[in-house]
């Protein structure tokens, strides 16, 4: 077996974070027996913008060309490029070109990494959040009319279509199937938002009748992100639209600690075309050049990537290194209390996956 993979690390702690995951990669690589066509690419980053006047080339999508999937940091660098831009002329560039219409993140608390929920430890949370990303609330359909004036009016529209809620549905639904308790929780808005949130839960009810093994429920969102609190240990697969999911899956990762452990992948399960997998946080201007930045969010990152890949036993190798190394405060960046430079961390996870 052997995988091409586009390796874009983009901005600010990125480019730290990012030897760090291929180095988990490799030794993954070279401890369950596959091998790793490693592409790097140097656009999708603030340097390429200043050099060119927009994050990537024209021809971006044929010099990724034809891969099983791509591998990325972070964008972003608010001192010289607007955010609107950097994130609007990469990565959004690559989730709706790609059509990686479910947007995956684990939330589980990890051993070493404080938990903000009192009385909570590892075991107590752990569960996925589904979101929708490439329709719902997040379209381009509406209009700005008479604007300054006494009768202005802003209209922004909401597109949800079957083909688009089943799909999401589908998957959500699929992903519970591959755990020990079957259960999905849709978020909703039945009771304010009247058409498109009904036809959500109707699309759930149908779905779900073809999961008999699978159970559901639904939570209206704002007693959802209460429960995501107060009762995290109630959830399995949390399916949700673009906005709810986006709110739901930056609270998930908050409830289960820090931000620099937290992994992401935008995925089109077709197949047609690859998918995109990244640490949850940005370039994190603030400590980028320190080489303190916390790896095991890209490392994390990595593993996703082999599970998509069908590399079950190699995603399981370094989830465990993870934990075996966040168990120890030498092991630990900073932002976990602990001593270890990105770098150290990384190592030391690598030699645990190449030991597993
Ligand atoms: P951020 O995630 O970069 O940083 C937020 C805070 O968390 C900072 O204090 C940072 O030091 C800390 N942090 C983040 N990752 C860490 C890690 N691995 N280890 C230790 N500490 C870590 O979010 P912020 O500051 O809002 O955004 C900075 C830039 O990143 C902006 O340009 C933003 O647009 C971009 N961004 C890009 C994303 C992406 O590429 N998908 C996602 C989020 C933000
Ligand atoms: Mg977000």
């Amino acid at each position: 077996r052997s995988y091409k993979i586009a390796v874009i690390p983009g901005d600010g702690i990125g480019k730290e974070v990012m030897p760090e995951g291929v180095r988990a990669l490799e030794a993954a690589a070279s401890r369950f027996g596959f091998s790793l066509d490693l592409q790097w690419h140097d656009f999708a980053n603030c340097d390429y913008y200043a050099k060119h006047g927009q994050m990537m080339p024209d021809d971006w999508k044929a010099r990724i060309g034809d891969v099983d999937a791509i591998f990325f940091g972070a964008v972003g660098w608010p001192d010289t490029v607007p955010d609107h831009i950097s994130l609007w002329q990469s990565i959004l560039q690559f989730r709706r070109e790609y059509d990686q219409y479910v947007n995956l993140r684990p939330v589980r608390l990890m051993p070493g990494v404080p938990c903000p929920l009192a009385g909570r430890g590892p075991g107590d949370i752990d569960f996925w959040v589904v979101r929708e990303n490439t329709e719902g609330e997040y379209s381009s359909i509406g209009g700005h009319m008479f604007p300054g004036t006494e009768r202005e009016i802003v209209i922004q529209e909401t597109v949800m279509t079957r083909h688009g809620v089943d799909r999401v549905l589908r998957f959500a639904f699929d992903l519970a199937r591959t755990r020990d308790r079957r259960h999905v929780t849709s978020a909703t808005k039945s009771n304010g938002i009247a058409i498109t949130m009904p036809f959500w839960d109707g699309r759930v009810e149908a779905i779900g009748t073809e999961y008999p093994d699978v159970t559901h429920d639904k939570y209206h969102i704002d007693i959802l992100t209460a429960q995501f609190v107060l009762n995290p240990q109630r959830f399995d697969v949390v399916v949700a639209s673009n906005l709810f999911g986006d709110i739901l899956s930056d609270l998930g990762p908050a409830c289960a600690g820090t931000i620099g452990v937290a992994p992401s992948a935008n995925i089109n399960p077709d197949g047609t075309s690859p998918s995109l997998f990244e640490p949850v946080h940005g370039s994190a201007p603030d400590i980028a050049g320190k080489g303190i930045a916390n790896p095991v969010g890209q490392i994390w990152s990595a593993a996703m990537m082999l599970e998509h890949f069908g590399e079950d036993a190699a995603a399981a190798g370094i989830m465990a290194a993870i934990e075996a190394v966040l168990a120890t405060p030498e092991g630990r960046t900073p932002d976990l209390k602990g001593s270890a430079d990105t770098v150290t961390c990384g190592k030391a996870i690598s030699e645990a996956i190449a030991g597993a």
